[in-house]
């Protein structure tokens, strides 16, 4: 039998364990959203599902967050900023007009194997539609949508044997399949233009860059369906600085040997991306980076020469743990002075061919829609 005195300390100690366990808690109420995922008895609407993303927890919440800092990108004009008095600028910064025109400037950047995938789509309606400012990527980012325009790309697999497709001559990547048909039809368009580039870089003097040499592509490609050419027809320049790794470098080494002397001139471009952020105030800077490598480091470098980016959103699967550049969290830029510690960031944890289109939907498209 226990006595009074044993009872009162066994319930002392309960009292001291749920103390413990049942640590009062700090209110949430009001501070934070409340978890709470999609409703099908609402019925199919996938807008709202995408919105309810941000309350559904993990990528998804992410993938919410990069919708609202897009927006914000979007929406964000020099007249939201206060005029502070004895600010060093222009009459014309001063005026209401002015101010409510001037956008923030919008970096864009994708690897490769994007343009081979189906996102093309979404990057060519983003040109076409002026949304971005400067687009850089890899150059099978460049080449992969000139070739789409020749020959298709094809639904493959995964687990499709490599010895197997090397003897049909079809190419893989990833899920995609690329026949090689497609890059002898690719060489047969671009070498004369090449050729003619050559001849213009003797009779004309004419420097060429790797972005003149894409836009002088876009213009060439004269195709609706390729992003390059309505980047080339709204004059947004596109930035490939190791334009010499992928089928478009095979087509230059080739054409040295034709017909030798074709220079491109990287450190015009260096000056040139570096200068569409070190120039773009008063306009604030933004950076959509899918995936990692170049594209993602070319982006933030530049954004680093003038105190970082105002918002910055990767979508991206490389982690951190390696210490990659690809797999740097925007906080990682921040300690560079890519990002400005006061930006709005996020890292969306996904495919980009998962995460984009709905991005696109519930951002640049969705704003294109509401107006006339
Ligand atoms: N179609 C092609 O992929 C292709 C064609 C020709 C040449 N190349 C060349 O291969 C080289 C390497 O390609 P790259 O620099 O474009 O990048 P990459 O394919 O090496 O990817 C870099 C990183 O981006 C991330 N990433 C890639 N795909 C993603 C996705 N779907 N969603 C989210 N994150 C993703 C991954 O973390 C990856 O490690 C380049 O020089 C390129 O020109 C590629």
């Amino acid at each position: 039998m226990i006595s009074e005195a044993g009872e009162a300390a066994a319930d002392d100690t309960l009292a001291s364990i749920r103390s413990t366990v049942m640590r009062d808690s700090e209110t949430l109420e009001g501070n934070s959203r409340v978890i709470q995922g999609y409703d099908f008895n609402q019925g199919v609407d996938y807008s709202e599902m995408i919105r309810s993303m941000i309350t559904t927890g993990f990528q998804a919440t992410n993938l919410g967050e990069a919708i609202e800092v897009v927006n914000d990108m979007l929406d964000w004009r020099l007249s939201d900023e206060p005029l502070v008095e004895g600010e060093d600028c222009s009459e014309e910064e001063k005026e209401l007009s002015y101010r409510q025109s001037v956008r923030c400037k919008v970096f864009l950047g994708f690897t490769s194997n994007l343009v081979s995938s189906g996102v093309r789509e979404m990057i060519r309606y983003l040109a076409e539609h002026n949304m971005v400012d400067v687009i850089v990527t890899t150059t099978g980012g460049i080449e992969e949508d000139l070739i789409k325009c020749l020959a298709h790309t094809y639904k493959g697999d995964f687990s499709l044997d490599g010895a197997m497709l090397r003897s049909k001559g079809l190419n893989r990547i990833g899920n995609l399949l690329v026949p090689n048909d497609n890059y002898c039809k690719f060489e047969d368009w671009i070498i004369p233009i090449l050729d003619k580039m050559l001849d213009e870089q003797i009779a004309e003097n004419i420097l060429w860059t790797p972005s003149k040499l894409i836009a002088r592509l876009g213009k060439e490609i004269n195709n609706p369906s390729s992003y390059l050419y309505w980047a080339y027809k709204n004059n947004v320049p596109v930035f490939c600085p190791g334009l010499t790794d992928g089928s478009l470098g095979d087509m230059l080494y080739f054409h040295s040997f034709h017909k030798p002397g074709l220079i491109i001139d990287v450190v015009q471009d260096i000056r040139a991306m570096n200068g569409e952020a070190v120039h773009a105030k008063p306009r604030k800077t933004g950076m959509i980076i899918l995936g990692g490598g170049i594209p993602k480091h070319h982006i933030c470098n530049a954004n680093m020469m003038r105190n970082g980016a105002d918002y910055a959103v990767f979508i991206n699967t490389a982690q951190e743990f390696d210490g990659s550049d690809s797999g740097a969290r925007p906080d990682e830029a921040v300690s560079w002075g890519k990002i400005r510690g006061s930006a709005k960031t996020v890292k969306v944890h996904c495919d980009a061919t998962i995460a984009f289109p709905l991005l696109v939907a519930e951002t640049f498209a969705k704003k294109q829609q509401r107006s006339p």
